[in-house]
């Protein structure tokens, strides 16, 4: 098993920040996957963005069943080519603002273009809690974390806590 990297949590600048573009897919790619794979079931995650490990990189993983080995996703330089007019309100969290949980509004069903661990340009459709992963994973790629998406009312609700957490002084 490969080792679990620290999860960065909101206030880490690396989760705000511009994620390079992989133009090599060298031998180092594989063993970033791993620990990222390792690092998500650890932390009984569905996601994980490379910048949430400190690594800004635009690189992502994404399983809506985290047991089964055949439905992780690996993506490269993703990127949404379609979105669908109809959207979707699901509640969501992350992995970096641990404790806070809200509703976010998103496209119900989109259309990824990615390299994946290959360099091999690929495409998916997706809709429901998969298409909901990969549009959260793919924000973080973009320094945008899932609490900028929330309502103003519940920005308010959370801000105190927001503050906490960047502070360091989650519990
Ligand atoms: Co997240």
């Amino acid at each position: 098993m490969a080792k679990s990297r620290g999860i960065r949590k909101y206030g880490d600048k690396v989760l705000r920040g511009k994620n390079e573009k992989v133009k090599e897919f060298g031998p180092e790619l594989a063993p970033l996957f791993d620990e990222m794979h390792e690092t998500m079931i650890e932390a009984r995650g569905v996601g994980l963005a490379a910048p949430q490990v400190g690594v800004p990189k635009q690189i992502a993983i994404m399983n809506p069943e985290p047991e089964n080995e055949k439905t992780l996703l690996k993506m490269v330089n993703p990127r949404i080519i379609a979105s669908s007019d109809e959207t979707e309100k699901i509640e969501e969290g992350c992995l970096s603002v641990p404790g806070i949980r809200g509703d976010v509004v998103r496209a119900a069903r989109i259309t990824v273009a990615y390299q994946d661990e290959n360099g091999k340009a690929r495409t998916l459709e997706a809709e429901g809690i998969l298409a909901r992963i990969i549009q959260h994973e793919l924000d973080h790629l973009n320094g945008v974390l899932f609490v900028d998406r929330l309502s103003l009312a519940k920005r308010a609700l959370i801000k105190g806590k927001l503050k906490e957490l960047a502070a360091g002084k989650e519990k």
